[in-house]
């Protein structure tokens, strides 16, 4: 078979150093996971209920055969966790992100985003029939210029807790933005969910601002330890996605062994103190020179050139500590960096190691 086509952007790819390849993880100190409270690591969900068994097949979308007492029980005690009107589930934030901002807002509309938002929203505002603007990274001077332009029914779209940066969205002041402009905000939570906030329900609830947003996206697949995500708004929104969310409607629902996983995971995740304060003191240990400030479980070590950071990596990697590069293009050119993630399970003392390895100029940047 002729394959030349793909050969040829492969080797492009090879060229820039941004070639990516899968790894199997090993026993090196994780920076890596999303397992911010290992949940999944400890096996805290498992451990939860032995003995039961869960089917792995929900055997239809959810509008024909794979809607089951379970998935509506569970979204239901969602809602009331995260004080929404309602919640639906999806099998994943991407699925979430691409079938909402696809088809909330249609020809006539606008979706102003955040700039660095996550590909998955990215991606659903580029499949949408409205017009659509980006406003520099959490910039409100930016997003109220390009405010005052809006069209038709606008949506203001950004994470609360970004995911290669790690800093959070200026949200009070979003909310009165959108407020005096009466348009619709969409805060994405996958980062924030589990961590902030008193019982990790998010920023959104943690600053009282539930009723001021039109959706909030909570993944699972993140510090819950499972795998999915659920939309929060209301009732009549819940309506209309079932009705035009394409991943939702054309999809094999998430079966009951994962909202099973998903349930058990708002029981055990809200009274994790413990674990929260430690990835506290260890976020405390960062802010020195060169990292980005964050005061989240994701830190930042700059390193421009994907050369560059996959080398630095490789030598954090030969002092036991695993930290993953995050190239061009997934991050903008000149931006490239180690993604660093804390959890529960990491120590003071490797963590130091870590970022000592890094400021103390023992590791070798070319140009
Ligand atoms: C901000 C953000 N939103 C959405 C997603 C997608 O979530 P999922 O991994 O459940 O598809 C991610 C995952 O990387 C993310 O970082």
């Amino acid at each position: 078979m002729k394959e030349e086509f793909l050969d040829r952007k492969l080797q492009e790819r090879t060229a820039a150093g941004a070639l990516r390849v899968l790894r199997i993880a090993d026993n090196r100190a994780d920076y890596y996971s999303n397992d911010y409270l290992g949940i999944s690591r400890n096996g805290l969900i498992e451990a939860s209920h032995p003995n039961t068994q869960f089917a792995h097949g929900s055997t239809g979308s959810r509008l024909l055969a794979g809607n089951y007492p379970m998935i509506e029980e569970t979204e239901k005690e969602i809602a009331t966790f995260h004080d929404a009107e309602a919640a639906l589930i999806f099998n994943s934030g991407y699925d979430a992100n691409f079938g909402l901002l696809s088809c909330v807002a249609g020809k006539g509309d606008m979706i102003l985003y955040d700039k660095l938002s996550h590909a998955s929203l990215r991606d659903g505002i580029r499949q949408s029939f409205a017009d659509s603007l980006s406003f520099a990274h959490n910039d409100l001077g930016d997003l109220e210029k390009k405010l005052k332009n809006k069209k038709g029914n606008c949506f203001v779209v950004t994470e609360s807790v970004f995911s290669m940066d790690g800093d959070m969205a200026p949200l009070a002041e979003m909310v009165s933005l959108c407020r005096q402009f009466k348009v619709h905000l969409i805060v994405d939570e996958a980062h924030a969910t589990g961590f902030i906030g008193e019982r990790g329900a998010g920023l959104v609830h943690d600053l009282g601002f539930q009723n001021e947003c039109f959706a909030r996206i909570h993944t699972f697949g993140k510090a819950l330890g499972c795998h999915g995500a659920v939309i929060l708004g209301s009732q009549t929104l819940r309506n209309y996605l079932i009705n035009f969310c394409r991943p939702f409607i054309y999809s094999t629902a998430i079966p009951p062994v994962s909202v099973a996983a998903i349930k058990a995971s708002y029981k055990i995740f809200p009274a994790l103190n413990r674990e929260r304060d430690q990835i506290r003191h260890l976020i405390s240990l960062f802010g020195c020179d060169g990292f980005k400030k964050s005061v989240t479980p994701i830190q930042c070590f700059v390193i421009p050139g994907n050369d560059n950071v996959k080398r630095i990596s490789r030598q954090l990697l030969e002092n036991n500590l695993d930290v993953r590069p995050i190239l061009y293009p997934t991050v903008p050119l000149g931006e490239e960096r180690l993604r660093i993630t804390l959890h529960s399970y990491n120590t003071v003392e490797e963590t130091e190691k870590l970022i000592s390895i890094l400021t103390s100029g023992s590791v070798m940047v070319d140009g």
